[in-house]
């Protein structure tokens, strides 16, 4: 299918590929595309899509010799040997037209309009929000309280899933106050002035800043039988501290569990477009502010340097 590109996300994976810290160029090629957090029109009908359609496109694409890509779950690839789309082998959205495989599309409905840039990273949330259920309801558990380490694009879209679910959810960062945070229901806290340590103990942390240090501390965070879920990434060479006890004891005397998200299967995606329609129809003045800043492709070494919510570059009206 050729899809007309409308607008891409920006993330901090595409500034480690900018800056030649992450990346793989396709096969006998010298440069890669980037863009994987797109949002496109479908330039023809076909394969059950109509000229005009709104869309955007999963990312990880099969190894085509492991036993997760065969059930169709790269997300879960067990070689490495898969493809992103902008990141891995394979050219992504930044640019005018792009023929993508129908089968990687996935719908945007009308009314999400140019939210649906968001789909990428709210998959990467559901994925997360999914598989800490999974792995919680192992054994009775409930998720009654939640932490998010992080207020970028990923903490906020990961705030307003488990808002939408009602549980009760702080949001902690550095910043001194994030009033997005607040207008989904959720508490905010700064870590400037406070220690999340006392905060209390939750059933689900998320860390959601890319900080090795924290990501250690989430264990200490947890209730009996709570699970910590890793989302941001910190490739920093270093040794991070942790409390003995609370790996050698808690851990296991209160069934705790840290685990690591990476990507999103098809059924994420599914669940990321429609939650996040249902944010819109929630909050949907504060779903509208989620993307701060909007620059042409060519403006893209601004949208790389920008912080504070998300930058995009829009390549057609
Ligand atoms: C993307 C994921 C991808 C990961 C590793 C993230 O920025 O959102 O889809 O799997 O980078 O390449």
């Amino acid at each position: 299918m050729l899809v007309r590109t409308l607008e891409v996300g920006v993330c901090g994976t595409d500034r480690e590929i900018s800056e030649g810290l992450f990346g793989i160029a396709p096969q006998d090629e010298q440069l890669l595309v980037l863009g994987h957090e797109a949002l496109g029109v479908v330039e023809q009908d076909g394969y059950g899509f109509t000229r005009g359609q709104l869309v955007t496109a999963t990312v990880r694409r099969s190894c085509c010799h492991c036993l997760a890509c065969a059930e169709e779950s790269p997300d879960s690839c067990l070689t490495g040997d898969y493809s992103e789309r902008g990141i891995t082998r394979l050219h992504g959205y930044d640019r005018e037209l792009v023929a993508e495989d129908p089968e990687q599309l996935v719908a945007i409905p009308k009314s999400l309009g140019r939210l649906g840039v968001l789909a990428e990273p709210t998959s990467i949330c559901e994925r997360a929000l999914r598989h800490s259920r999974t792995i919680g309801g192992r054994q009775p558990w409930q998720l009654e309280r939640a932490l998010v380490i992080g207020a970028g694009a990923i903490g906020l879209l990961a705030t307003y899933l488990l808002r939408l679910a009602d549980v009760e959810v702080t949001t902690a960062s550095l910043e001194p106050e994030n009033e997005l945070v607040e207008q989904s229901g959720a508490q905010y806290v700064s870590t400037h002035d406070n220690e999340l340590s006392a905060l209390g103990k939750f059933d689900l942390v998320i860390e959601a800043a890319g900080n090795a240090q924290l990501m250690a501390q989430t264990l200490g965070l947890l209730r009996r039988s709570g699970v910590a879920c890793l989302l941001g990434i910190d490739p920093h060479h270093q040794t991070v501290e942790l409390d003995g006890p609370v790996l050698g004891v808690d851990t296991i005397l209160e069934n705790h569990v840290l685990f690591g998200s990476v990507n999103a299967h098809r059924q994420d995606w599914l669940a990321a477009v429609d939650d996040l329609d249902r944010a819109r129809e929630r909050w949907p003045e504060a779903l509208e502010q989620f993307v701060t800043l909007r620059l042409p492709l060519d403006r893209f070494q601004e949208a790389f340097e920008h912080r504070g919510g998300k930058a995009t570059l829009v390549l057609s009206d």
